[in-house]
């Protein structure tokens, strides 16, 4: 039998963690009911599983119970959010976002403009950052909205959230933050980043594919959403369908254990990151980290590799890493990511990313860094 190979993949997916699996499944036969059953015990059982939940979502991010609207996952949760938002607004809207976004929230942008509303792009620097100048700059007096990401899914980079949340809030502009890959790796706090909307997917912090969450504000003054999905009562008619309870416990539980296990975790995973970019820009020469050096996701590793066609890469099977983002490898399309920060490949280089996760060990980090250095070796 052939090992398997060493996951260094985690900005695309993570496992669920055991606590988080053995939480979930007594919700799947045992405890099947439907949460919205009022009328008896399954039901019940149901209904207090998923509010627990809901509870364990909103400490993680400094948020109430109240303010949290379980979806499908992080795409659900944007859409709501943007459209959501501009549809409830009426009317014609402006919206600001960034070109580094994920494309969930540059596809809900794009079907804001096409629904007849305005999208300003902020461009960003080499290092994957926006201008705070530029921003305050696109404001204009019908701008509704700001969706920024907190952390980029490619290259790492962290954006300075609060500051722009300061900025949004002084200027009466709602603003939706995509958290899907800093939730429950990096702290935060919805009110101290004075943040109104927050997307956050289960899957990218140890709970299933098919579960995530809308963070929306309750506090005065007063947000509101039209609903995506209309047909149901659930989540306040917000987002209609059946409860997914046992993806709805395993995403609360999955809270509940990052937010203990935040400090220690994100510090190992910094050290191992650091370790990482060392070992492999010292010993392969040419090699660059894209994204920024410090204000940076914990756990993420992004180099451009001078030397080592794309192609070349393929020798480093035993490894699970990404040539791109999950989204776009296997395209032969640049990233959108990389083309604006300026860091497309040529031919004769490679991008590569690795995601550190809570089951990543130092040896695993050290054998992947030896294959990568051998392979850059053996193609010059
Ligand atoms: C930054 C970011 N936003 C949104 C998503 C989409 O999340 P989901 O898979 O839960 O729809 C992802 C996942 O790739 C992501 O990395």
């Amino acid at each position: 039998m052939t090992a398997k190979p060493i996951y260094l993949d985690h900005h695309a997916t993570t496992p669920v963690d055991p606590d988080v699996l053995a939480a979930m499944l007594p919700y799947f036969s045992e405890h099947f009911g439907n949460a919205m059953s009022g009328n008896h015990a399954y039901g019940w059982t149901a209904a207090v599983a998923v509010q627990k939940a809901r509870k364990q979502v909103a400490n993680l991010i400094g948020a109430d119970a109240g303010e949290i609207v379980f979806t499908s996952g992080a795409t659900e949760s944007v859409h709501l959010a943007i459209l959501g938002l501009l549809e409830e607004r009426g009317g014609k809207s402006h919206v600001i976002t960034a070109a580094t976004e994920h494309k969930c929230v540059l596809g809900a942008c794009e079907g804001a403009r096409k629904l007849g509303h305005d999208v300003t792009v902020l461009g960003v620097n080499s290092m994957g950052q926006i201008d705070l100048g530029d921003l305050e700059r696109a404001i204009r007096p019908d701008t509704a909205l700001v969706s920024l990401m907190h952390a980029n899914n490619e290259i790492g980079t962290l954006h300075p959230v609060a500051r722009v949340g300061e900025i949004a809030k002084a200027r009466g502009i709602a603003f939706h933050v995509d958290a899907a890959q800093t939730t429950g790796r990096l702290p935060i706090d919805v009110r101290a980043m004075h943040i109104d909307l927050l997307s956050l997917s289960g899957h990218k912090f140890y709970a299933p594919k098919g579960v995530g969450a809308l963070f929306m504000r309750q506090t005065p003054p007063r947000l509101r959403l039209a609903p995506r999905i209309d047909g149901g009562e659930q989540e306040r008619g917000l987002r209609a369908g059946t409860h997914n309870v046992p993806g709805i416990v395993g995403l609360g539980a999955a809270a509940e254990k990052a937010l203990s296990a935040m400090p220690v975790e994100s510090e190992r995973l910094r050290l191992l990151r650091d370790r990482m970019i060392e070992r492999l820009t010292e010993e392969i020469p040419g090699t660059v980290l894209n994204g920024h050096p410090t204000e940076r996701l914990c756990n993420n590793v992004h180099l451009t590799v001078r030397g080592v066609t794309g192609d070349q890469l393929f020798a480093l099977h035993g490894i699970a890493f990404s040539s791109g983002s999950a989204c776009s490898s296997g395209s032969a399309e640049a990233s959108h990511v990389l083309t604006a920060i300026g860091a497309v490949p040529d031919r004769s280089s490679s991008a590569i990313r690795f995601g550190l996760g809570r089951m990543t060990t130092a040896a695993e980090v050290d054998a992947a860094c030896e294959r990568l250095i051998e392979i850059a070796r053996k193609a010059r």
